[in-house]
């Protein structure tokens, strides 16, 4: 049966007719056309399809359309402001965080919603809130310091 349902995807309104049991991550990237978001594992155990609902991290994998009725997405698309890409995805870049880039989508949303909660994170906590993203490249230490570059730029006023 299908569920009529409005939210919002980076900023703009969207109102999709489909199963209210299909998830997050398909509609995204089959309906809207954002493939930004990954498929990886698929049962909400790698991160690779993380956005954000409400600001704070989400895995779109696991989460129904027809919980999403009135709320906010941002995907890895709708980060950039007046083409400047956020401070995080600088960072990313900036430290070479990445290989072959699979997880990164779903890596830079979930540093994002971090940073929105926790402005200040030690090392210890950047290290605990990405532990459960996962990178079969190995990229983790490189990720951790550019998450913790991004955070020291953010507080700088630089984004
Ligand atoms: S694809 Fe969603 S957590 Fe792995
Ligand atoms: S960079 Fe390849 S999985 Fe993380």
């Amino acid at each position: 049966m299908s569920d009529s349902v409005s939210f919002s995807v980076n900023g703009v309104a969207v109102h999709l007719d489909v199963d209210g049991d299909r998830r997050l991550l398909w509609a995204l990237r089959t309906e809207l056309g954002l493939t930004g978001t990954k498929y990886s594992c698929g049962e909400g155990h790698c991160g690779a399809c993380t956005v954000l609902v409400d600001g704070k991290p989400v895995r779109s994998c696991q989460k129904r359309v027809r919980d999403l009725k009135g709320r906010e997405v941002t995907t890895i698309e709708g980060l950039e402001t007046d083409g400047r890409l956020h401070p995080v995805q600088e960072a990313f870049i900036e430290a070479d965080a990445l290989q072959c880039g699979y997880c990164t989508p779903g890596m830079v949303m979930e540093a994002v919603g971090l940073l929105r909660s926790e402005p200040n994170p030690s090392a210890e906590r950047i290290l605990h809130a990405m532990e459960h993203n996962l990178c079969r490249c190995g990229a983790h230490p490189r990720i951790v310091s550019a998450v913790a570059a991004a955070a020291a730029a953010m507080r700088g006023g630089a984004g």
